[in-house]
């Protein structure tokens, strides 16, 4: 059934990492069953009774439940339904193909730009966001549930006749080639140098024992876009855990993803080109378990909050988790701490480009088995 009435949005987000500028926007879920109206001070104290308590914020059965919905409810006015950590169901209307007006800058008529919401994306709220999100929007129906949904909102091409929509970043791209060329020449570089083998030899020696057989990258951003340095590091050494992989396994066929919304289609050119899957979220906490390697740097979301609650990778390469809270977009929390107590932490190397980067290695070989509610305990 079509519905053509739009509710509107409840914020309009820019995804911006110096690459892109991707327009998003939050939309409003609602409680199936409205519940007693609770005050801010009730909702902070039960959000952190529920952490304490050991309740899981993310769970591969809710992603994998919002992500099968998300494959199949498309149409305008299709109800996607989470279910929030008391239990309550939310339904989120699904709004791809509706019109909505933007202003892009100052208000005058030249910035009133036609879009339209397009694909569907997830937001993940950690404990302190949701606590955050009080304090901007009050006590929402939404209050308990980490899982929200958002929209990729696109320029409609004013000359379309048939509404099609003008890409984010188009003019920005690199070609494929121009992309492969500059990469290639970045990884042997990177390859040749002293700190990748040092990252080899953690790897021989620290992990020879664990069965691995997948490589996950969050968050690298993309090699096609301008300002690609960090996404080409990331990149490498993600390629470089596939070809060290290779080796110890005497075998081609190694599952290797790269998740990032920012990614180009170019992007997924190249990623295929060097053995890697360009994946759309929420795949990627899917896939991730504990025979994987994962590489996230600096992410938009809060990857060490989501892999805690949901998995144990063999090895994790991220942001080194200091003793105590920090708050960001990924922020280093008490689960967090408790998952890095089964990890062993080696240091990157002094280049200024890792400084802030640590591998963690998994104490134990075998793979630690989750509890039934798919959390695990050290
Ligand atoms: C601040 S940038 C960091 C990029 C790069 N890792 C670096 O070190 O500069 C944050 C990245 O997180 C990505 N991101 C946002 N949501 C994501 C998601 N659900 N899954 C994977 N990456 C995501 C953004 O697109 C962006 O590329």
């Amino acid at each position: 059934m079509g519905d053509d009435t739009d509710e509107g949005y409840e914020s309009i987000v820019s995804s911006t990492s110096g690459q892109s500028c991707t327009t998003w926007a939050g939309i409003q879920g609602t409680l199936a069953d409205p519940r007693e109206k609770e005050s801010k001070e009730e909702v902070i104290a039960k959000i952190d009774a529920l952490y304490e308590s050991g309740v899981p914020f993310f769970t591969k059965r809710a992603i994998r439940a919002l992500s099968d919905q998300l494959k199949t409810k498309t149409t305008p006015g299709d109800k996607i339904v989470t279910e929030d950590l008391t239990g309550a169901s939310i339904e989120w209307k699904v709004k791809i193909g509706k019109s909505i007006e933007l202003i892009f800058g100052e208000d005058c008529p030249e910035n009133r730009k036609e879009c339209v919401y397009s694909e569907a994306g997830v937001g993940y709220r950690s404990r302190s966001m949701l606590k955050q999100s009080l304090d901007w929007y009050g006590v929402e129906d939404t209050a308990y549930e980490p899982l929200s949904l958002t929209y990729r909102i696109c320029r409609l091409d004013p000359n379309s006749k048939t509404r099609e929509t003008i890409p984010d970043d188009l003019e920005n791209i690199k070609d494929r080639e121009t992309v492969t060329k500059d990469f290639q020449e970045k990884f042997q570089v990177w390859e040749e140098s002293e700190t990748c083998a040092h990252f080899k030899s953690i790897l021989s020696s620290e992990v020879s024992g664990h069965e691995i057989n997948k490589i996950v990258g969050l968050a690298c951003g993309s090699l096609a876009l301008p300002n690609n340095e960090q996404a080409t590091n990331q990149t490498a050494v993600l390629v470089s855990v596939r070809n060290w992989l290779k080796e110890r396994e005497k075998k081609d066929d190694i599952s290797c993803y790269i998740q990032d919304p920012m990614n180009t289609s170019v992007d997924r050119e190249v990623l295929t080109d060097i053995g890697f899957e360009m994946i759309d979220d929420p795949r990627g906490w899917l896939e991730i378990d504990e025979r994987s390697v994962v590489l996230s740097v600096a992410p938009n979301v809060p990857v060490k909050e989501i892999i805690a609650d949901t998995a144990r990778p063999a090895v994790v390469i991220w942001n080194r988790v200091p003793d105590e809270d920090t708050d960001s977009t990924d922020p280093d929390t008490a689960r967090v701490r408790e998952m890095m107590a089964g990890y062993k932490l080696h240091e990157f190397g002094d280049e200024e480009r890792w400084a802030d980067v640590a591998i963690y290695t998994r104490e134990s070989k075998v793979a630690p088995v989750p509890r039934a509610d798919g959390m695990f305990q050290n």
